[in-house]
């Protein structure tokens, strides 16, 4: 029998640093990291792209099929899908049943063999951060965390990451838009954004990225002591 792939899996809300966290602990780690909101920024990129409308069920439905045939993890570094705009089109997109039903494979697949890492060695473990990981994707994950800050903490976080690409956007703006994105995605029927009850929960509005990677390593350590 194989061992396991050991599986890190984080949730949280929208700029709350989770994806901080995942990228330093994969490099510490030697896991492979996918940041399973590219996938929904995607398909909403791609179907904008295309003319479409995201919140057409069919349309967005047939894009997120098409991703999960085509993928090319290169594809998810494009810049754009970090705008404003990807971010609220890929929330719209995710709520959709049939888009979150096409993307489950992949996810699962990357978690149970993740690829190998950019220097070409092979990963130790999988981490996969997003809004579902720790409830339904991977729910058997040995650790699993909840990252999460006061939401003007966030907007003031995204809003400089948006500036600092070039986007002409104000905070208010960016607070609205969180706003209702956090309601959507903790509001949707399917596969709602919720603490697991098995979650370590870290809340970062105070915290340095030091802070949070040696509070979550500690976890890790305790989970996974060979790692
Ligand atoms: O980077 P940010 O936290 O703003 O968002 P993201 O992780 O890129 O995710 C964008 C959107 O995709 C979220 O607002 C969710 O609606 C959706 N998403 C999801 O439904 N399930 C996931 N596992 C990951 C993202």
């Amino acid at each position: 029998m194989t061992t396991p792939t050991p599986i890190i899996a984080i949730d949280g809300t929208a700029a709350s640093g989770k994806g901080t966290l995942a990228r330093r602990l994969a490099d510490a780690l030697g896991f492979a990291y996918l940041d399973t909101g590219t996938l929904y920024r995607k398909v909403a990129v791609d179907v904008l792209a295309a003319g479409g409308d995201p919140a057409d069920e069919a349309t967005a439905i047939q894009a997120a099929q098409n991703l999960q045939k085509n993928l090319d993890l290169q594809s998810l570094k494009d810049p754009a899908i970090r705008t404003a705009q990807a971010g609220k089109y890929a929330s719209v997109v995710a709520a959709i049943t049939g888009v979150r039903t096409a993307l489950i494979d992949l996810q699962r697949g990357f978690a149970a063999h993740p690829p190998a890492l950019a220097d070409g060695s092979p990963a130790k473990g999988a981490i996969l951060d997003g809004r579902d990981i720790t409830t339904f994707i991977c729910p058997d994950a040995p650790v699993k965390f909840y990252v999460d800050a006061a939401v003007d903490t966030r907007a003031a976080r995204r809003h400089k990451e948006l500036r600092g690409n070039g986007e002409a956007i104000e905070f208010e703006q960016v607070l609205d838009d969180m706003k209702i994105r956090d309601a959507r995605d903790m509001g949707r029927k399917d596969a709602p954004m919720m603490i697991a009850p098995d979650a370590i929960v870290i809340d970062t509005t105070t915290m340095g990225v030091e802070a949070v990677v040696a509070l979550a390593m500690e976890h890790v350590r305790k989970a996974l002591p060979d790692r």
